[in-house]
């Protein structure tokens, strides 16, 4: 019962936030080297933006490992590249990679891994990437993602 009032007062006194945007995503990742998303869009009322990657699958991370990496989508080529280069005891992300503006680390089948980061790394109208820099998997493993 006073969870009812308190929930019927904060309808009133806070209708807005309760429309507030999502600041955050769920995403699995799949033994089948698949993105349970393909687009994203970050709601330009965050000040954060939290990204949760599961791995649903079960096999092991050195043969089916998943991140999430972000840069914009001009960078995406390079950033993979330079990071299948770092190797696995870097997450396949450069150390200090000024392109990546967030990511998680390498995780396998049954875990997760989050990443929280600033919206003020985004531009509006700016085209942005997300992928899995583990070896070969950014051709399926990719998505876009917009601040608007
Ligand atoms: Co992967």
């Amino acid at each position: 019962m006073i969870r009812q009032c308190l929930a019927a007062s904060l309808l009133v006194l806070s209708s807005t936030s309760l429309m507030a945007a999502e600041c955050s995503i769920d995403i699995q990742s799949t033994d089948q080297m698949r993105f349970s998303t393909d687009n994203i869009v970050v709601d330009k009322s965050c000040k954060q933006f939290t990204v949760n990657l599961q791995h649903t699958g079960t096999m092991p991370s050195n043969v089916m490992g998943h991140n999430w990496v972000l840069t914009t989508a001009a960078d995406m080529q390079g950033a993979m590249m330079e990071g299948m280069s770092a190797g696995v005891a870097n997450n396949y992300v450069k150390v200090d990679d000024a392109r990546v503006i967030a990511h998680t680390k390498v995780i396998g089948g049954g875990e997760k891994d989050s990443v929280t980061f600033d919206t003020s790394k985004l531009k509006e109208g700016e085209s942005y990437a997300f992928f899995c820099s583990f070896p070969g998997h950014s051709a399926l493993m990719k998505g876009t993602l917009a601040f608007k």
